[in-house]
């Protein structure tokens, strides 16, 4: 991280004039003194300790802002769904005061959206209101005072959700419909070149269950919501593209069916785009995807990993013999992925989370954040490299990045975002079952990091931000002048008792039950660290 090679700072320079930025030199910035002691900057850059107060506690230089939360209403009869995941900031092309951001709601935690005990069955109301919360939002900002605030009734507010009709791309029929009702488990996701969102769905079998390929038989969700709705696992699982303002959507056959995390695009010369995706289950795959068709993600043959041999391996029917002995059609494929995945020797990861592309180098870097069985307890950001720089390529390199670990400061990442100056922001996902127990214990609560990219601490991991309790952050997104970072505070007090006699957090009110909702975060010091041209300060 501490050295430009030429042809990687010119595409650098390349990426800073599309957004106007101009930057001072390279060396000058790389030795640039950190601002960590008494500075004319008027902060100190030296990231804050792991710390277990019920808060959201920043660095110094930094400020944070409540944007919305759990059920406050975007419209008429339309509410603000639970546990907020990925965030997608969608700038408005002629105006820079207002801007469109879209939220995955991933899923619930029933004593808090439906007062049901987690181990009981829900009834139609219980089942239908944890449905509704479950999704996504559409919510319009506009800039007052110079911040980005929510505009409540907005006509572009929106909530998709486990009870919005979405047709199958193509208009393929899968367990006899093409239409799938509802879109749920939305961890995190991505966005296309053309302007639409891509949420995905991850942990769908907690949902309605999952139907073993082997035996047809469907195994019972966390939820069970299939107790009051009879819905095909086999519609969920998939990548959905939103269209922002419309709220139109579509289910994406072609990119495979799994606990899809991510959904990382980006575009080849010819229109063309590559999608990678990871696979959040211990032992599951890394994907990507290539489409045949510009601007267009229906038609294109899926790969899975090998990263032992460096290389992409096709899951198209024809391709393979196993692949032909064992499914019918390239549908049975695309819905059975993690089966076909394993038939050609992808290989078993420690739960691939979000993936995000180097600005500057272009190489895709992967969180890999646990695999308890395997005793990995940690992660890893694992960084490939495609041959000669080509998203196309079927070879590629790979390596480790960072490896979590008490000495590190981190374990499990989580979700990643580049920023303008390309230093990489990352969260941490202990689970709330885990967190203050061995090996986790000296982490305390989870949190935000940065590793910056230029500057005395070049590559270092820096805490900048600590989630209340039993809360991890997620989705972090920046603005597009990358003076703000939106970031979601997901699942504080998840660890409550289920009756809700008492509250394991109780942010952000500091008093009462908890809620989830997203933050935005300014300051002098992340406009220091996101912009290049460095202001004069040391
Ligand atoms: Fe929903 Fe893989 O985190
Ligand atoms: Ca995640
Ligand atoms: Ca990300
Ligand atoms: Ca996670």
């Amino acid at each position: 991280m501490s050295h430009l090679d030429r042809r990687s700072f010119l595409k650098f320079l390349g990426t800073l004039s599309a957004y106007g930025v101009i930057p001072m030199s390279v060396s000058a910035c790389e030795h640039k003194k950190w601002p960590g002691t008494e500075n004319a900057l008027g902060f100190k850059l030296n990231g804050i300790e792991p710390t277990d107060l019920d808060q959201v506690v920043l660095a110094d230089g930094f400020h944070y802002d409540l944007l919305i939360r759990f059920n406050q209403e975007i419209k008429p009869n339309e509410f603000f769904g639970f546990n907020n995941d990925f965030l997608c900031f969608i700038p408005d092309e002629a105006d820079t005061e207002q801007a469109i951001l879209w939220v995955n709601h991933e899923n619930v935690h029933t004593p808090f959206v439906s007062g049901r005990m987690r181990k009981t069955d829900p009834s139609k109301t219980e089942a239908d209101l944890e449905m509704y919360h479950v999704g996504g939002s559409i919510i319009r900002l506009i800039k007052k005072d110079g911040k980005w605030t929510f505009r409540p009734g907005d006509p572009i507010n929106r909530r998709l959700n486990a009870h919005t009709p979405i047709p199958f791309s193509g208009g393929t029929v899968i367990s006899g419909s093409n239409i799938a009702v509802g879109t749920l488990a939305n961890c995190a996701g991505g966005f296309t070149p053309w302007g639409t969102i891509l949420t995905c769905e991850e942990n769908y079998h907690d949902c309605f269950g999952e139907r073993d390929p082997e035996t047809g038989l469907v195994r019972s969700g966390l939820y069970r919501w299939e107790k009051v709705y009879s819905r095909p696992p086999e519609h969920y699982g998939w990548v959905v593209e939103v269209e922002p303002k419309s709220g139109k959507a579509q289910k994406h056959v072609r990119l495979g069916r799994f606990a899809h995390e991510c959904a990382t695009c980006t575009r080849l010369k010819d229109g063309r785009v590559v999608v990678y995706s990871g696979d959040d289950k211990d032992d599951q795959c890394l994907y990507k995807f290539i489409s045949s068709e510009p601007d267009s993600l229906v038609e294109g043959t899926l790969y899975v990993a090998d990263v032992d041999k460096g290389r992409w391996i096709s899951l198209d029917i024809e391709s393979n013999e196993k692949l032909r002995e064992r499914f019918s059609d390239q549908l049975e494929i695309q819905i059975n992925t993690r089966l076909a995945a394993d038939l050609v020797g992808g290989s078993k990861l420690d739960r691939p989370e979000d993936i995000e592309i180097d600005p500057i180098s272009g190489d895709v870097f992967v969180a890999l954040t646990n695999n308890k069985p395997k005793k990995e307890y940690f992660g890893q950001i694992l960084k490939i490299s495609e041959k000669d720089g080509n998203y196309e390529s079927l070879e590629f390199t790979a390596e480790t990045f960072r490896t979590g670990g008490v000495e590190s400061g981190f374990a499990c990442p989580d979700n990643m975002a580049f920023d303008i100056s390309g230093n990489l922001w990352f969260t941490s996902d202990m689970s709330g079952s885990s967190m203050h127990k061995e090996p986790y214990t000296k982490l305390k609560n989870n949190g935000l990091f940065v590793v910056p990219r230029f500057g005395e601490r070049a590559g270092e991991v820096i805490q900048i931000a600590s989630a209340p309790t039993d809360a991890e952050f997620t989705g972090p997104t920046f603005s597009s002048d990358y003076k703000t970072l939106f970031l979601s505070v997901q699942h504080p007090g998840e660890m409550s008792p289920d009756d809700l006699s008492s509250f394991t957090s109780h942010w952000p009110d500091g008093e009462g039950k908890p809620d989830p909702g997203i933050i935005l975060i300014t300051g002098p010091a992340l406009e220091y660290l996101t912009h290049i041209n460095l202001p004069e300060g040391e």
